[in-house]
């Protein structure tokens, strides 16, 4: 590769506190990186990206798998020759003048048995100190790889910026033109353009969901984009679930929820906010790694009331993306506080006020800018976030962001039943990816960005998964965001979100009562821990309202993805499909 790339300098990452510190100094001395004050901002880095570089770019995506019907029509899909000819151009000389990194990682604990091995290359300093907090990366990671047995999924990045002789550098080097580009059945990763998130920190989507998405499929596991919680009940009894909602839809603050006033003795514990790995141990029980090190969290609407915890974790040792600069050499976004600084510098690099904002809009963090933080410091990481083997999970919960038909809970009455209502979901599309924001779109399991194969493949496997279990996780599906005519949400959310979690892991247990509806099992009114909310029983018929003409529109929309896949969906699909025909 550095034959190709031509780098100037070749880079070992050793992963150690030297190297990260040397690593930012540069960063900060090159003008990417502004060192935060360090008494309000212990070991906090501020940057900001190029302002067309804010997010994964979904019509850049590529899944080159030997055959187009391998991708599905749901991946964007070039002939593998033809794009290894490509890249081969656009990768020649692309290093010029920067320093190659060789960064190896382990997405999960290192040596683990569900864990997995990746080197990525890299000549962005910016995606090696990312990746230092996102995984687990560095010299106890070679001497995994020299042991020989593992596979190593070759990574290569370029931000696409080549410096010539004498030649400047710029705060956010990228290329207009973008690539992120997976070839599955070899296993590689090659992304070509951008800096940021999910384009650049290769461990994460393109790795621990693209291409880990294949290798499960294979090997029979799960690679999901779904966060992991340990519920605990005042009588210590430990419950974890995994959720999968889209982008930008709130897993990061599921994860890290704090039980509202009326829970007294309930906790709940952190094992992961974005990306799960499950597979069944030795008796046939589902156990989930969270495969990261690290949160890579949206900042706006993270705050001390809406997320605490997050809060916490962020407040040390993190790196800040897109988000504004205030004048003491503090960071801010919308929804940090009620009051907003009297000015700050946004995301672009220029002046903000209040003023300006009611004027022109303008936001002073760009709605995707995030915070990457050690989840180590996360006040409530469980202590069996890092077990090796995982931990055991007992229901599954998907949910999007629907202003409208989809009830605040509801338990689908069988696995099978259950993935449809995963491969169904819907929601609106959120700033996580460039395109269009608010549109109602189907996104199964919330992987339509990031199943590395077939979708219809895909809702197969889950299917085939149950088979092997001696125990079958339960199926929930939610919905935070229900809107009432006034265009406002129904659900307070956030920590009141506990109060569905309870319904939920009691029905796990076997402990509460559930009322058939065509859709699934919902909650009555006293069936939900109320105490410490005041949430009368119509504001809650209202969230939980079944309409059928609204459900009968769902479920054209149902067909459409439907009629994409309808060669590789399993007969599952289209009997649960008829079932919830027959019962609408
Ligand atoms: P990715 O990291 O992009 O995969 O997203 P995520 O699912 O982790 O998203 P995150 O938790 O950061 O949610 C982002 C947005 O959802 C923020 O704007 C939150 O304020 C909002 N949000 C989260 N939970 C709730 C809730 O219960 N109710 C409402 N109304 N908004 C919520
Ligand atoms: C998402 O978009 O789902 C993320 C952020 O978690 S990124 O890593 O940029 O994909
Ligand atoms: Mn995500």
């Amino acid at each position: 590769m550095s034959a190709l790339t031509k780098p100037a300098a070749i880079h070992w990452v050793d992963g150690s506190q030297e190297e990260y510190d040397a690593l930012c100094q540069q960063l900060v001395d090159g003008g990417t990186f502004i060192k935060l004050n360090q008494k309000l901002w212990p070991g906090c880095f501020y940057s900001r990206s190029d302002a067309s570089d804010v997010a994964r770019v979904e019509d850049r995506t590529f899944i080159c798998s030997l055959s187009k019907d391998g991708a599905g029509p749901t991946n964007n899909w070039v002939n593998p020759q033809e794009m290894r000819r490509k890249l081969k151009e656009l990768f020649n000389g692309s290093m010029k003048g920067r320093t190659m990194y060789v960064l190896p990682f382990s997405m999960g604990p290192v040596g683990g048995p569900m864990s997995q091995i990746g080197v990525q290359l890299t000549d962005s300093p910016y995606a090696v100190v990312n990746m230092r907090i996102m995984a687990r990366i560095g010299v106890e990671v070679f001497k995994e790889i020299d042991k020989g047995d593992k596979r190593v999924v070759p990574c290569v990045h370029s931000v696409g910026a080549p410096l010539s002789a004498g030649q400047k550098d710029v705060p956010w080097p990228s290329n207009k033109e973008k690539y992120i580009v997976h070839f599955p059945e070899t296993r590689e990763i090659w992304s070509y353009g951008s800096g940021y998130g999910g384009n650049a920190l290769l461990g994460k989507k393109c790795f621990a969901l693209r291409i880990a998405s294949n290798i499960a499929r294979d090997e029979g596991w799960m690679a999901e984009h779904m966060l992991i919680v340990g519920v605990e009940s005042p009588q210590g009894e430990k419950t974890y679930v995994a959720a999968a909602f889209p982008s930008a839809c709130g897993k990061t603050n599921f994860a890290m929820l704090i039980p509202p006033a009326g829970f007294e003795g309930w906790k709940v514990f952190t094992v992961g906010d974005d990306i799960a790995w499950i597979k069944p141990n030795a008796n046939g029980r589902l156990h989930a790694i969270n495969p990261e090190a690290g949160f890579f969290g949206v900042a706006p609407g993270t705050s001390a009331k809406t997320n605490p915890n997050a809060m916490a974790t962020l407040a040390k040792n993190t790196i800040f993306t897109n988000v504004a600069l205030t004048p003491e050499g503090g960071v801010w976004w919308e929804g940090m506080t009620d009051e907003p600084p009297a000015e700050c510098i946004d995301w672009q690099g220029n002046r903000w006020t209040p003023a300006i904002a009611k004027e022109t809009g303008a936001k002073a963090a760009h709605p995707n800018s995030r915070f990457t933080a050690p989840a180590s410091q996360c006040p409530t990481i469980d202590p069996d976030w890092e077990k090796p083997e995982g931990v055991p999970i007992s229901a599954f919960i998907f949910g999007g962001r629907r202003a409208t038909t989809m009830p605040l809970v509801y338990q689908a009455f069988s696995w099978s039943s259950g993935v449809y209502t995963g491969a169904t979901m819907g929601s609106e599309m959120t700033a996580a990816a460039a395109g269009t924001i608010g549109k109602v779109r189907r996104d199964p399991m919330a992987m339509l960005p990031f199943c590395g194969y077939h979708m219809g493949d895909y809702f197969r496997h889950w299917i085939k998964m149950q088979k092997g279990l001696s125990e079958t996780p339960r199926i929930f599906h939610v919905n935070w965001f229900r809107k009432d005519a006034a265009g406002k949400f129904i659900w307070p959310g956030f920590s009141d979100n506990m109060r569905v979690l309870k319904w939920i892991v009691d029905r796990v247990r076997g402990r509460a009562l559930g009322r058939e509806t065509p859709i699934g099992w919902t909650p009555h009114y006293e069936d939900i821990h109320w105490k410490g909310l005041d949430f009368p029983k119509d504001k809650f018929d209202e969230l939980q309202n079944f309409d059928a003409a609204a459900w009968k529109q769902e479920v054209i929309g149902h067909e459409e993805l439907f009629l994409d896949l309808h060669d590789h969906l399993p007969k599952e699909m289209i009997y649960e499909r008829e079932l919830l025909i027959c019962r609408l």
